[in-house]
């Protein structure tokens, strides 16, 4: 598939996410977030939902755990935040209670009915690496109740392309950031990549 099929099919997914009722989080957004990225990429990283600026800009991953997922990408993968993909398991940000305050993990109810999107983005993509941002997603892809702790570090598979779970940024944040010991945990998990992608280790 061209890169400008890619696109198309991708656009065509977007239109259909945009008016999407099929779920209870389609009550409170101010707009649903797609994902974004080089519809070529050769990593796709999976978050569990939008937050409160990703629902107000319509983009994944702007917050405080889209800075550190950002710096993850450019120093630490050593390539531009938009040569990777970046989507989320639901498209509408999940609040406590639907009160639009407080975010929450998406419920099982909202994977099932979003996660058809993302299955399509990913079939549509083909990444030779997906990396998952914590228990949502990483359960939600390797078909596991298992926690993230005991996963990340260790390759899954799903249909043939290989899966590095890892934390999400937003929990490395809350247990101490940048000097946090999770932050070189999420740095190892990013080295295996880069291994397996045979892509050269930033200096
Ligand atoms: N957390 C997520 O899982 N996804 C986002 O897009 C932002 C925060």
């Amino acid at each position: 598939m061209s890169e400008t099929s890619k696109e198309q099919e991708l656009e065509i997914i977007a239109k259909e996410v945009a008016p999407c009722v099929r779920c209870k989080l389609s009550s409170t957004r101010t707009q649903t977030v797609f994902g974004e990225g080089n519809p070529n990429a050769e990593v796709m990283f999976i978050g569990e939902g939008p937050g409160k600026q990703e629902d107000l800009t319509g983009r994944p991953f702007v917050g405080k755990a889209g800075e550190l997922l950002t710096r993850i990408i450019e120093r630490g993968m050593g390539v531009p935040r938009d040569s990777v993909y970046i989507a989320n398991i639901t498209k509408c940000r999940p609040t406590v209670d639907l009160k639009f305050e407080k975010d929450r993990p998406p419920e099982d109810d909202e994977v099932i009915a979003c996660s058809p999107f993302l299955l399509r983005q990913i079939s549509i993509i083909q990444p030779k690496v997906i990396i998952t941002l914590g228990n949502p997603s990483t359960r939600f892809i390797l078909r596991t109740k298992e926690g993230i702790t005991k996963l990340r570090g260790n390759w899954g598979d799903f249909h043939g392309i290989p899966v590095m779970p890892t934390y999400h940024p937003s929990y490395v944040i809350r247990n101490g950031g940048e000097n946090s010991p999770l932050k070189r945990d999420v740095w190892e998990d990013i080295k295996k990549v880069l291994d397996r992608l045979d892509w050269k280790r930033p200096g």
